[in-house]
């Protein structure tokens, strides 16, 4: 990507007062070497607690357990599950915490304010939404967006495990606390979790931690952080394509 490119990107990032100053991006705080396998080989089978053969769906069949879903209690109160969205082949997966109230009413991840500011992230990587798969860890909105419960993170994970081992990404950027966590299975906070390159579960696929699009909305002065973190999943991915 150009120069001018990419101020352009981190100009609709908001963060061009920073990379208008001429410094070239930061490095991410601790890069560290990039996986020594390739990664598709090593996503192994996922097993499930909750469905027993969600292993085994493809997409059809996946999105249409997801719709149907009623084991956590969230069907209730969503309006529709959100299932997730773009690129089947994607290298990159974005994960997120939940659906709010926009994705909930639209049925599609990330549609809000905070989705507009991820799709401004990852055009400044020069990527396009359609490009990446974007999902959340609950495919359901708790009401009044509070945080997931540990029991409805357990009923929803074998539908993002299969996600995964369907799209089989190269890299999966997990945006927020609660995502972090949940897929990291680790109560760190999520200033320790960044700037590393973790492991999703059993596949091997890299996995960077970053903020969430809605605080940076509420922290603006965080979005260099951020971008940091997204320059290191890049780097982070083209290594491993070597
Ligand atoms: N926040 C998330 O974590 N996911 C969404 O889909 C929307 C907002």
């Amino acid at each position: 990507m150009s120069e001018a490119r990419r101020l352009r990107y981190l100009g609709a990032m908001g963060i061009q007062a920073w990379a208008e100053r001429g410094a070239k991006p930061a490095p991410a705080a601790r890069p560290e070497p990039a996986p020594a396998a390739p990664v598709v080989a090593r996503i192994a089978p996922v097993t499930d607690a909750a469905g027993g053969d969600v292993v085994r769906l493809d997409w059809d069949a996946l999105r249409a357990r997801v719709a149907g879903c009623a084991l956590c209690g969230l069907e209730k109160t969503r309006t529709q599950t959100v299932f997730g969205v773009g690129n089947r082949q994607a290298q990159w997966m974005v994960v997120g915490e939940a659906p709010g109230a926009d994705e909930d009413r639209q049925g599609e991840p990330f549609v809000g304010r905070a989705g507009q500011l991820l799709n401004e992230m990852l055009w400044a990587l020069g990527l396009a939404r359609e490009e990446v798969y974007i999902a959340n860890v609950l495919k359901c909105r708790p009401p009044n967006n509070r945080d997931p419960g540990s029991d409805e993170v357990a009923c929803c994970e074998p539908y993002l495990k299969r996600q995964v081992a369907l799209i089989q990404p190269r890299i999966i950027l997990a945006v927020g606390r609660i995502a972090a966590q949940n897929l990291l299975k680790t109560d760190t906070r999520i200033g320790a979790l960044r700037g590393q390159v973790h492991r999703y579960a059993d596949t091997g696929v890299p996995l960077i931690v970053t903020y969430h699009p809605a605080y940076l909305l509420r922290s603006p002065l965080e979005k260099r952080k951020a971008w940091d973190d997204l320059q290191l999943a890049a780097r982070t991915l083209g290594a491993a394509a070597g």
